[in-house]
């Protein structure tokens, strides 16, 4: 192999450019020349690329983002779309490409490789964790940590002013940010999209708690699950006290990767590059219990189970 790409696709995830850094190295190294592709499937479908090499990848491990640019390119899900991206390819001569990226990353490199046969290999980052058969993906324990810091501001002033709070974070399918965070926050509860929610149960809780002397609370709320305004304009109605909604969104995507998501990234990125020369496609890589497992595209982009019901109940005896 003489040459590959790799692009960022989708949402993207702290750590993506430890990614990047580790992919171009690694394959540089070992004289592989690597096109770096901008915003990821549009730039194969426009022909922005370049070559990069040792140097064009300095000075980025720290920052979150990504270099390359991301975009959710809808042309890309066109017959059109997908032809004019396979001519860049062969155009540059690229034999192998690296999709960092998602769920919806993942799905649309499975469609290209099943119709041209470009060998592909996924890197898992996405802020979510929901790669089917990987435990944890690039960014998400960034994403965990920089919603927590945020709550446990939040906290302060909920105690201090005696408020309820409920934040809303990112998830639209899934409830990982929430539960981790609500949990390591000691937040008094969650409501995530895979577990089923009694607002009337949990007024009577807080009317209850607040009789006992229990005045403030935070409950996290997946934004999959529910608005966060509403819910606390329902408990503001329901129970008489004070309560305020916070937003949390799209700081939680951006920001300093911690040491877990970049050691990761770099794991990744050197394992994508192996897989390509071992003649593997249509994978993503990731890490599951602790070691580096190849997954193939097809499995990784069914529905994950969290098995949630674990941290779910630990959340709800811990208040
Ligand atoms: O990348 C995943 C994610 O952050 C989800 O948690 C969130 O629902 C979505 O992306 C937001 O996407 P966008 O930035 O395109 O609105």
């Amino acid at each position: 192999m003489k040459r590959i790409a790799v692009l960022t696709t989708g949402g993207d995830a702290p750590g993506m450019n430890a990614a990047i850094r580790a992919v171009v190295r690694y394959a540089t190294n070992k004289n592989i020349e690597v096109m770096g592709v901008f915003r990821g499937w549009w730039g194969l479908i426009n022909e922005e690329l370049k070559l990069f090499n040792h140097r064009s990848v300095s000075g980025i491990i720290n920052q979150g983002g990504t270099i390359l640019k991301t975009q959710r390119c809808l042309e890309f899900r066109t017959a059109e779309g997908q032809r004019r991206a396979y001519e860049t390819i062969k155009k540059y001569s690229i034999e192998g490409l690296i999709i960092i990226g998602g769920n919806g990353s993942f799905t649309a490199g499975h469609e290209f490789y099943k119709k041209y046969k470009v060998p592909c290999i996924g890197i898992a980052a996405s802020i979510d964790n929901d790669i089917n058969g990987i435990d944890v993906t690039i960014g998400s324990d960034t994403a965990i940590n920089t919603a927590l810091a945020a709550i446990d501001n939040i906290r302060d002033t909920a105690t201090s002013m005696e408020r309820i709070f409920v934040v809303e974070v990112m998830g639209r399918e899934s409830g990982y940010i929430a539960l981790e965070v609500a949990l390591a926050a000691g937040c008094e509860d969650v409501i995530i999209p895979e577990k089923q929610f009694d607002l009337s149960a949990m007024c009577h809780e807080i009317v209850n708690g607040n009789i006992k002397g229990k005045i403030s609370w935070i409950i996290v709320v997946a934004e999959g699950a529910g608005k966060a305004e509403e819910i606390a304009r329902q408990i503001s109605e329901h129970t008489g006290l004070e309560t305020r909604a916070v937003v949390l969104g799209h700081i939680q995507r951006g920001g300093r990767p911690t040491a877990a998501s970049r050691i990761i990234a770099l794991n990744l990125g050197e394992a994508a590059v192996e897989c390509l020369l071992n003649g593997q496609t249509d994978k993503a890589v990731g890490i599951a219990k602790g070691e580096i497992v190849t997954v193939d595209f097809e499995f990784a982009i069914k529905k994950k189970d969290l098995r949630v019901d674990r941290l779910y109940n630990l959340i709800k005896v811990l208040t």
